[in-house]
């Protein structure tokens, strides 16, 4: 007798792309690049937006479990229509620190939380994902956020994410793609606390900006990725493959390949204004010596230059730059900690050169004031030029370490820099900030909650 034939998976749309599907949440299958004057330059999803949430339900175990089973058959059932791609539907889910503190108890997170090895403290075995803390030059009505989970959508059909928050969140008809779908509406786990959305590449931000008539705009270079001009996705400033978790980079976290957490990282969103109009008041060249550092001498108009290892400014140039030249540069101010060092092993055997980065970026800009929806900030509507800014690191004190040389405090006092000088600091401010942690794939909804 022949066997039965599997009718329902007969037709497999799913065949068409050709997905392999990453351990961690951040790495972006079907991403593809490109090549700028020699630079290999990664091409981001069009469309972004972030959700954030508080969970709706009373911290009890068997509540927690039963929304764990229902996000991850939402999730499941979302991904069964949009492919893995940037053509599809690509979805990151992290986790607050309330979230652990609530839900899950101490005991069991402190059981699985990665430990942070990097810096002697007064505090061994802090955990390696932590609040954010409140930055030097942070303006004094910083929020710092306390959301129990975030969502973050990307894609290059604004529909996609525009659908999937609809049959996410809101109730009514349960379509995506037009195929009812039976699992995807997770509401009433969750009151929304903020929707922030945005873009970036294929010259958005000029096209928004002229569009929205944000002061400044006419300066921004036709074909940027981002408001700022310069591109913020070079293949060889973006970590790469697994590099950012906890456990992947020796040194960093106490975390193992067989942790819990192994294949996450810490994940840090912030909300960053930009004063475009300043920004473009430099000549070309005073913007590439900021944004990069005061030795660069690309040709009028560059928008990405070299990021390879050898690139890379240690902190030597660094003091060099700022006791000779006057002027540090973004990427110069922190690159001695985004990037190691020497070269290393990761845990998985991969050799790692001198120079390479661990630190991963996943901002994007927007036009929102400061965003679409927040639950207790007033929503502006006049359009202001901004940058989710979505970073991915191995650990908060990793994070906060090469935060703090963002503002530079110390080193501009050492060498009595203006404010103008130190990167872009001064064209910045900073309206909310949170640390997450960003689980693996296969503990992206409600990590732990299996083992309450
Ligand atoms: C308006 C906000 C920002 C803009 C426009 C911006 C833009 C850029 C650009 C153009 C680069 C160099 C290109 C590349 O490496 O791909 C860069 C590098 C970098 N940015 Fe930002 N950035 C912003 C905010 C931030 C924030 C808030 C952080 C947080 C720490 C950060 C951390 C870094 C680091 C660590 C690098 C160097 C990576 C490496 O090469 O090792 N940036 N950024």
């Amino acid at each position: 007798m022949a066997a039965i034939f599997d009718w329902a998976g007969v037709v497999n749309y799913a065949k068409r792309y050709q997905v392999t599907v990453p351990k961690t949440q951040y790495e972006l299958p079907g991403v593809t690049q490109e090549v700028h004057l020699g630079v290999p330059v990664a091409v981001p999803p069009i469309w972004h937006a972030v959700v954030t949430a508080k969970l709706a339900f009373a911290p009890e175990r068997a509540a927690l479990k039963r929304a764990q089973q229902r996000l991850d058959g939402a999730l499941t059932e979302l991904e069964d229509i949009f492919p893995l791609v940037p053509a599809g539907l690509l979805t990151q889910v992290a986790y607050g620190m309330s979230y652990f503190e609530r839900f899950v108890g101490h005991e069991l997170t402190d059981k699985h939380m990665p430990k942070a090895t990097m810096y002697e403290d007064k505090t061994p075995a802090r955990w390696a994902i932590i609040d954010s803390i409140k930055y030097p030059k942070d303006p004094p009505n910083l929020v710092l956020e306390q959301n129990d989970i975030c969502f973050h959508f990307k894609s290059d059909f604004k529909e996609h994410i525009d659908e999937a928050i609809n049959a996410l969140f809101y109730p009514g008809d349960r379509l995506l793609n037009g195929i009812p779908v039976q699992q995807t509406y997770v509401g009433d786990l969750f009151v929304l606390t903020s929707i922030r959305r945005g873009f970036v590449g294929r010259s958005m931000p000029r096209k928004m900006a002229t569009f929205h008539r944000i002061p400044g705009y006419d300066k921004i270079p036709e074909g940027a990725m981002l408001f700022m001009g310069f591109t913020s996705s070079h293949v060889h400033g973006l970590a790469a493959g697994c590099l950012p978790s906890f456990e992947t980079v020796p040194g960093y976290t106490d975390a193992k390949p067989n942790s819990y957490f192994a294949n996450g990282c810490m994940m840090h969103l912030s909300h960053i204004v930009m004063d475009l109009d300043l920004w473009y008041r430099f000549s070309y060249k005073e913007r590439l010596h900021r944004m990069f550092n005061p030795r660069r001498t690309e040709a009028e108009g560059t928008l990405s230059p070299s990021q390879a290892p050898d690139t890379t400014t240690y902190e030597p140039d660094l003091e060099q730059d700022a006791a000779n030249r006057k002027v540090v540069g973004h990427n110069a101010q922190m690159q001695f900690i985004s990037r190691v060092d020497k070269d290393v092993t990761t845990v998985y055997g991969e050799k790692v050169p001198k120079g390479t980065v661990v630190f991963l970026r996943q901002d994007f800009d927007t036009i929102e004031n400061p965003f679409e929806f927040s639950h207790d900030t007033p929503i502006d509507p006049v359009p202001k030029a901004g940058v989710h800014f979505v970073g991915m690191a191995p650990s908060a004190q990793f994070f906060e370490k090469m935060r703090l040389q963002m503002d530079s405090v110390e080193l501009q006092q050492k060498y009595h820099l203006a404010d103008e000088d130190v990167g872009f600091t001064k064209m910045l401010v900073t309206t909310h900030r949170q640390n997450y942690m960003l689980p693996p794939r296969s503990h992206r909804c409600m990590p732990l909650a299996e083992l309450l």
